[in-house]
């Protein structure tokens, strides 16, 4: 049997994508191992939104010089944001990878290794550049890789990432996303719904939409538009499915049909990403988000007088050109204001071949990024511990993932174990269970609770859901 192994690091969108992979290739025989020297094909499925992921993938294959030298029959692939962004200078740096394969060429990889293992030689697939050919033609250059998958092929049975959306017209100054990924493009909701309907037949309880900006979803056929609210609605009469969620949204595209889809469809998630980047209209402006903080604090009160119990998570760059301590401060007060459920925090990584690089200096310390970075964060963290302690005492009903990592660190495979799920607020919850309980909602007793975690047992009495308190 071919050995496989892949190595993804990135966003949902990248995990998906390694997924759909691994499936087309195991479709073919391959066998998935844990460590490149088992395996005689090795994939990296990179990222490009920061410098230091994409310095792993160039240290990572630096370490595989060797490994090709005395097997020259091993296959090296890189796929993905890297592989599209740069292209030749991979072989370069690199020069025994076989593959480079970008975001929107992925349903050539088995093709692809079965020609390298025969000696074709390297081969680059990448899509257009948008600056090379009209907005059409590069459209078409990056395609939506979504083929059907098998139920044995997904990480977790019960849940699935389902692609609603591929690509970015936003263009922030400081993203990579627009280049490498190509131009928004919505799929079909036909293509859509009946994915969602096979997955709910093999037994998938949980969907995640995801898209770059997924609350953009627009599809137009005819006279006809769908919007994601009107997508939400179709997902929900889904037999099988409980849970929908969906990830990323721009908050500009917030729209209240959608915040009253959430609130009207019981199965939607009380969980909004929404990530506002900085809390100063100069900084933004640089950042071309198209909205101030002013519209930033409209659409969270809109979201919160329509969905009072819902949790709200934010992204957040520090350190983006030109950021001033006056600047942060503001940064610091939004995160202050809105008490996100969590923030996701970043210190700004210029990207060569967009619009900050060219058109601002990098002049913000590392060392004043680091401070920036660490404030910020011991203010969420601080939050994400106030807010979760009021649980305790409170009964909430969760989806159970799987075995809890502690319970994988430990390797134990019995029926009784440590179980993780997750409120419909995306809180994340541990309690000792029974292996059959995964996959299944369930009422769960909050007992402990700390910046990151809901510790609880499962309620044994029968309960009504209405007794249930929204997490
Ligand atoms: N540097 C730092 N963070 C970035 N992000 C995107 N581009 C950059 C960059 N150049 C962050 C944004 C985005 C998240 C996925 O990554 O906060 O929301
Ligand atoms: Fe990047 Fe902005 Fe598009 Fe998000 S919305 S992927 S940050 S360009």
């Amino acid at each position: 049997m071919p050995k496989l192994y892949i190595e993804t690091v990135g966003c949902q969108m990248n995990m998906l994508d390694s997924e759909l992979v691994v499936a087309a290739l195991r479709k073919q025989g391959y066998e998935l191992v844990d460590s490149p020297s088992q395996a005689d094909t090795i994939l990296f499925n990179t990222c490009s939104v920061r410098a230091h992921p994409e310095d792993k993938t160039y240290s990572a294959l630096g370490r595989l010089k060797h490994a090709k030298e005395r097997n020259p029959q091993k296959v090296i692939g890189v796929l993905g944001c890297m592989a599209q962004k740069d292209q030749e200078l991979i072989f370069k740096r690199a020069p025994f990878v076989d593959l480079i394969v970008g975001p929107g060429q992925l349903h050539q990889v088995p093709d692809l290794i079965a020609a390298a293992r025969k000696g074709g030689g390297q081969r680059l697939e990448v899509s257009l550049d948008r600056r090379e050919a009209s907005r059409q033609e590069v459209a078409q250059s990056f395609e939506s890789y979504d083929p059907l998958r098998d139920e044995e092929m997904r990480p977790s049975r019960y849940q699935a990432f389902v692609r609603i959306m591929i690509g970015c017209d936003k263009f922030c100054t400081y993203c990579i996303v627009p280049k490498v990924r190509g131009p928004e493009q919505s799929r079909n909701p036909a293509h859509i719904l009946s994915e969602v309907r096979k997955l709910a037949d093999e037994g998938c309880r949980e969907v995640t939409l995801i898209g770059q900006t997924v609350n953009s979803f627009k599809y137009v056929d005819g006279e006809r538009t769908t919007r994601l609210s009107d997508l939400l609605h179709q997902i929900h009469d889904v037999a099988g499915i409980d849970r929908i969620k969906f990830v990323t949204n721009f908050p500009k595209d917030m729209t209240d049909d959608l915040l009253v889809a959430v609130r009207d469809l019981p199965k939607c998630s009380r969980y909004l990403h929404v990530p506002a980047q900085s809390g100063s209209n100069a900084v933004l402006k640089r950042m071309k988000r198209l909205y101030t903080v002013e519209e930033y604090r409209e659409m969270y009160a809109r979201v919160k007088a329509i969905l009072p119990d819902a949790a709200v998570t934010s992204d957040f760059i520090v350190g983006f050109c030109g950021e001033t301590e006056e600047d942060f401060l503001l940064t610091y007060e939004l995160v202050r204001e809105c008490r996100f459920k969590n923030s996701f925090i970043f210190k700004y990584s210029a990207r060569p071949g967009t619009k900050a690089d060219e058109l601002f200096p990098d002049d913000v310390p590392e060392a004043d990024k680091r401070r920036r970075n660490n404030t910020l964060l011991a203010l969420q963290n601080q939050i994400c511990e106030e807010d979760n302690l009021p649980f305790i005492g409170r009964r909430v009903e969760i989806l159970v993932e799987g075995p809890s990592k502690t319970s994988v660190k430990q390797g134990e495979s019995g029926d009784i174990l440590q179980l993780t799920g997750r409120t419909t607020c995306d809180r994340i919850v541990v309690f000792d269970g029974n292996r059959r309980q995964i996959g299944q909602l369930m009422p769960i007793q909050i007992v402990d609770a700390n910046a990151f975690t809901l510790f609880g047992s499962v309620v044994t009495e029968h309960v009504g859901p209405e007794v249930y308190q929204l997490a």
